[in-house]
């Protein structure tokens, strides 16, 4: 379990990830900008990037301006299944509008319905992870019989898989299935967008050690040893966010977060997205 909101976990693949992000979707322009550089000056040094969002132009200003080198931060970014036939290209515009020369992990952002061109995809990945123009070949929302196919047509797994990941939707069976591959879990939404502010079992935890449930939550993750990458637009939660390693969950608490699971995705389905008009 990382200490510090920088301290890191080895990938399968020998490259290093710090065990606490930032995420970067749903904010645009100086906002996410501001946001990028604040959470760089409070400490985050994983940056949750992607070409959906709309917004890396901003997000790579925000690095531009944070004051720390690249080298020192983590910035991943993620391939829309629409351009799952030109993977390349697509990374070139990540690094362009990142202002970064590689990306420390790239992944495939959804598995999509077209299971050739998700394969050709993760090919090119590999190829890209050879050049160096990428470190680390991951994918987000990939589910077993999915991974199960990467991995027979190439016989290696994903080093990360990007979930759906919070107290209501834990996806216990994947998370096993991706622990026993050394495939790392990251956790999206990991409080739920706010959702839990006012749950009583958090609420109860929370009192305890003077927290927010926001930050048991992600404490929560932390001890699982999945990477949560929380987003704020705002300073104050931006810090508060990272402020969970001053305590320590004890095992009736982390019990009590588990059973909070009640299959509440509050995201799309795997198997079903991106629909037509976002293939675009
Ligand atoms: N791979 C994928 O398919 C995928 C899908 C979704 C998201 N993601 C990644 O995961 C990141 C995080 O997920 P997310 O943005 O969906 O959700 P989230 O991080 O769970 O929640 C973000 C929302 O909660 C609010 N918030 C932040 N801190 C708070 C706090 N301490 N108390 C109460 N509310 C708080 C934020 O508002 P303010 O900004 O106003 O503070 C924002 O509206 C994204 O930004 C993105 O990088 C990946």
């Amino acid at each position: 379990m990382v200490q510090n909101l920088s301290e890191k976990i080895t990938l399968a693949d020998g490259n290093q990830i710090p065990g606490f992000g930032f995420g970067c979707y749903n904010s645009f322009g100086d906002e996410i900008a501001d946001a990028v550089r604040m959470a760089v000056e409070n400490g985050y040094r994983y940056i949750d990037s992607a070409t959906f969002y709309g917004n890396e132009d901003a997000v790579g200003k925000g690095i531009a301006e944070c004051g720390v080198d690249h080298s020192e931060l983590f910035v991943l970014s993620k391939t829309w299944p629409n351009a799952y036939d030109k993977v390349e290209q697509s990374v070139m515009n990540n690094l362009k509008n990142l202002r970064v020369e590689y990306l420390d992990a790239m992944l495939l952002h959804w598995p999509g319905t077209d299971e050739t061109a998700r394969l050709h995809a993760f090919e090119q990945g590999l190829r890209l992870k050879e050049k160096g123009v990428i470190r680390s070949m991951g994918v987000s929302n990939f589910q077993m019989d999915q991974l199960e196919r990467l991995y027979e047509e190439f016989g290696i797994w994903p080093v990360i898989n990007e979930l759906e990941l919070h107290p209501n939707y834990q996806q216990r069976e994947l998370a096993a299935f991706c622990r026993e591959r050394n495939i790392q879990l990251i956790a999206y939404s990991p409080i739920a967008r706010g959702a839990y502010v006012d749950n009583q079992e958090l609420l109860a935890i929370a009192s305890r050690y003077g927290k927010s449930t926001a930050q048991v939550v992600l404490r929560w993750h932390t001890q699982k040893g999945i990477i949560p990458i929380p987003k704020s637009s705002h300073e104050n939660r931006i810090r508060e966010n990272a402020d969970i390693f001053d305590f320590v969950l004890t095992d009736d608490e982390l019990a009590a977060v588990d059973a909070l699971e009640c299959n509440g995705r509050m995201g799309q389905d795997p198997y079903k997205f991106p629909p037509a008009e976002l293939m675009k």
